[in-house]
């Protein structure tokens, strides 16, 4: 019977070793260079066997349980009731007991496990976003991250946790760039790798999510974006594949967006041939929710239709079933399609280590890793005399804004997650409907204004909203100093119009600033802002959505109980006309489109990604000539760096990095490609976190990855012979000599 009736490391790139003796230096320690059980490819090939003996024991009809599934929510004002064995959350597929294989139990999502309309009653680990996780440049801290939220889906009774956003952030006003990694393809394959490694290795499986080149939120179940190939795969497809080969997902959640004409998730191009083909990918491709077109999405290479009440029809039940029956190379196809999902359910564990809901959490270790993570992913972006950590001799501090008293900003969507006791603080920013809490502004527990008044018991410690500026500003004049807190929410479905603060923070600032200097700005944004109030105050920290730990993380940064060492993952514009695209492409012909209403499929958008190509974020501005307001890899600290020494093949660096000031301290190795043939050509192509006592140096080894050296020729890779240029760089702007090396020509395929 048809289910209609339910409807509703091996991290490559770089390591840090001991390189040899030098006198006086100390050696850096060997980084993670691969995870403790971490999947291999092999482990997906040998997985694959044993899934294809399940499918041979598969009723015709069993054949379309793993296909479809649905979203276990009240979406509907008629929606049934959730099947049996379903637990409230993003997504639910029954398995066939008979054969051994569990029902699948989805949830997002890459912060913890989310908060769905609070409809399980329950709490959760709330994370930093995944923008902090790329700030922090740390692959071992992905990988605790994602395996502390694995932990928690897998006590919750959840078996796929719907993580691993790694889509480049070609734009900073995309509405998810928060839930993204960075501008860049091997930072961002790095560490959404690691971070995937960490939720498997609970036995369960994570997904990478949004394949592909899922750029911008506006009009984001229509846009038809634009790129070569080449292009394609020397940016956000490096990006996925890296992933991919370091965190092995069970399965890859496809996109809304078009491609090139073909839908994301209906892409012959993206799923048959990059992904299954020339990657060899052995698990199975899930559709995003509400973005498949119809049944020849599983000829293109879509495995499985997700939510399927989203689309408007289920075409993974029946339909294909019927179809299969009528074409022995379609029954094939539907065999593949069950043996894909078996693949990554037997390879990560799913099928031997059953979830059960109800497990125990220990939420105090996972509150540290929160804690952890948040700390790593503060960027001190301005510390004018050393104005931070905070002057014990202040004894009147004014805090303003950002709802600093109730909690701190976390991101909406699907991604939004409760941390203990639920939100302190929830403001509707859009009527949709049943999805409302999508697009509701909420605020973690733990307010900043507590915890810097914690910090500081015999000063005077005062707080306006920061509503109106004018009694801000009047009483700012009259205190020592002033903490401002300032917020972009950001949120899945809505991107942001420009780079400015809203709801006149902008103003709200400078107005301050001008009242009084001894002003420090405190960030909670998603992507970059333009910050035209910038030489007015004295210091600035970029926190992001610093999770349930954020109050702590950021009131610790401020009075230097840590040393802030996250860098920038993202390019700060100076103004949106250093963008590739001066306006987002649709934002005054669309409004935002509600979750789960359906979409008008004549629509048209289209976003010419061809215009940038490659070159996203530091990588255009180097092309074009522009100076950022503050470049990738950019971030202050309470000690000063210096790296030097620069020795390079082409295929490794060594250098050597010393802390130059009083205080320990840890800073970013970065190693980039500046040129070839003299040329300006500017990548990334290794990085590593050093953490240094004060005087003290180390050796630093990276080996790079052949494929940011290279070009994309149509069949694999081709690094041309030529003169390449390195050089270490304090960001991307900020680099030091160029070191030139003559390579062979080479060419490979993947
Ligand atoms: C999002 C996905 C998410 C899914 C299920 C979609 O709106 O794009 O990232 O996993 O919903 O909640």
């Amino acid at each position: 019977m048809a289910r209609r009736d339910v409807l509703s490391i091996a991290l490559t790139g770089t390591v840090l070793i001991g390189a040899g003796s030098l006198p006086g230096t100390a050696h850096a320690q060997t980084s993670a260079s691969s995870h403790a059980g971490a999947l291999t490819h092999e482990d997906m090939l040998a997985a694959r066997q044993r899934a294809e003996a399940i499918v041979a024991q598969m009723e015709p009809q069993e054949k379309t349980y793993l296909t479809w599934g649905v979203m276990p929510l009240p979406i509907r004002p008629n929606s049934p009731p959730p099947p049996e064995g379903a637990i409230p959350a993003a997504g639910f597929v029954p398995g066939i007991a008979r054969l051994g294989i569990p029902n699948l139990t989805e949830t997002d999502g890459p912060a913890g496990i989310s908060y769905v309309q609070g409809l399980r009653g329950d709490y959760a680990t709330a994370m930093p976003s995944g923008i902090a996780l790329g700030a922090s440049f740390d692959r071992d801290l992905a990988y605790e991250q994602g395996r502390t939220i694995g932990q928690e889906a897998r006590a919750k009774g959840f078996n796929v946790l719907l993580a691993g956003g790694a889509n480049l952030a070609r734009d900073p006003r995309n509405g998810r760039t928060f839930e993204y990694i960075a501008e860049d393809p091997l930072l961002t394959g790095q560490v959404i790798g690691a971070n995937i490694a960490g939720v498997q290795s609970n036995h369960i499986v994570s997904t990478i999510k949004h394949f592909a080149l899922n750029g911008q939120e506006t009009g984001r179940r229509f846009v038809d974006v634009k790129i070569s190939d080449k292009a394609a795969r020397e940016s956000d497809l490096l990006a996925f594949q890296i992933g991919i080969e370091i965190g092995q997902p069970g399965s890859v959640m496809c996109a809304y967006n078009k491609v090139n004409t073909e839908r994301g998730c209906a892409s012959e191009y993206l799923l048959n041939k990059v992904l299954k083909t020339d990657w060899n990918y052995q698990g199975w491709v899930m559709s995003d929710w509400g973005a498949v077109p119809g049944l020849y999405a599983a000829w293109n290479g879509l495995d499985q239709q997700s939510g399927a009440g989203l689309d408007p029809d289920v075409f993974f039940d029946d339909t294909l079933l019927d179809a299969a029956k009528a074409d022995p190379a379609r029954m094939d196809r539907l065999d593949d399609m069950n043996a894909r999902v078996l693949t990554g359910l037997a390879a990560t564990g799913v099928l031997d280590h059953p979830v059960k809901p109800g497990g125990a959490i220990d939420w105090k270790a996972h509150a540290d890793v929160a804690l952890r993570s948040a700390q790593a992913g503060i960027v001190l972006l301005k510390n004018a005399g050393d104005i931070l950590p905070l002057a014990s001799d202040a004894k009147s501090i004014l805090v303003v804004g950002g709802n600093a008293d109730f909690g701190v900003l976390s991101g909406g969507g699907s991604s939004q997650v409760h941390g203990e006791g639920g939100p302190a603080f929830m403001r509707p920013l859009m009527n949709s409907g049943a999805f409302a809490s999508m697009t509701t502004e909420q605020y973690q527990r733990g307010a900043p204004l507590e915890a810097i008044r914690k910090r500081k018991p015999g000063a005077v410690v005062r707080y306006r909203p920061g509503r109106y500026a004018s009694d801000a500003a009047a009483l700012a004049a009259q205190m020592d100093m002033v903490i401002v807190f300032a917020n972009q929410w950001m949120a899945e479905g809505i991107d942001v119009s420009d780079l400015g603060l809203p709801e006149g923070q902008d103003a709200m600032i400078a107005a301050i600033a001008k009242a009084n200097p001894r002003t420090v700005v405190v960030l909670q944004t998603g992507g970059a802002i333009d910050m035209p109030w910038l030489d007015d105050v004295a210091a600035v920290i970029e926190a992001w959505y610093p999770g349930q730990e954020g109050d702590e993380a950021i009131a610790g940064a401020l009075f230097g109980e840590f040393n802030p060492s996250g860098r920038l993952p993202i390019t700060f514009p100076r103004t949106t006309a250093q963008l590739p695209r001066e306006d987002v492409p649709g934002m005054i012909a669309f409004d935002p489109i509600a979750f789960g209403s359906t979409v008008d499929p004549s629509l048209k958008l289209e976003t010419d990604y061809n215009i940038e190509g490659a070159e996203i974020g530091y990588r255009w501005n180097a092309k074009e000539g522009h100076k950022a307001l503050f470049p990738f890899g950019y971030g202050l600290s309470y000690t000063t760096f210096r790296s030097d020494g620069l020795k390079t093949d082409g295929k490794t660096a060594r250098f050597s990095v010393t802390n130059t000031g009083a205080r320990a301290g840890r800073t970013l190795g970065q190693v980039y490609l500046v040129s070839r043939d003299g040329k300006p050509n500017q990548r990334l192509v290794g990085f590593e976190r050093v953490t240094l006592l004060p005087g003290e140096t180390k050796r630093v080894q990276v080996s790079f990855d052949p494929r940011l050296l290279a070009e994309w020729n149509g069949a694999g890779w081709t690094i041309p012979a030529g003169t390449y240029g390195f050089a270490l760089g304090e960001n991307a702007e900020d680099l030091g000599a160029t070191v030139t090396v003559r390579l062979k020509a080479r060419s490979w395929r993947d």
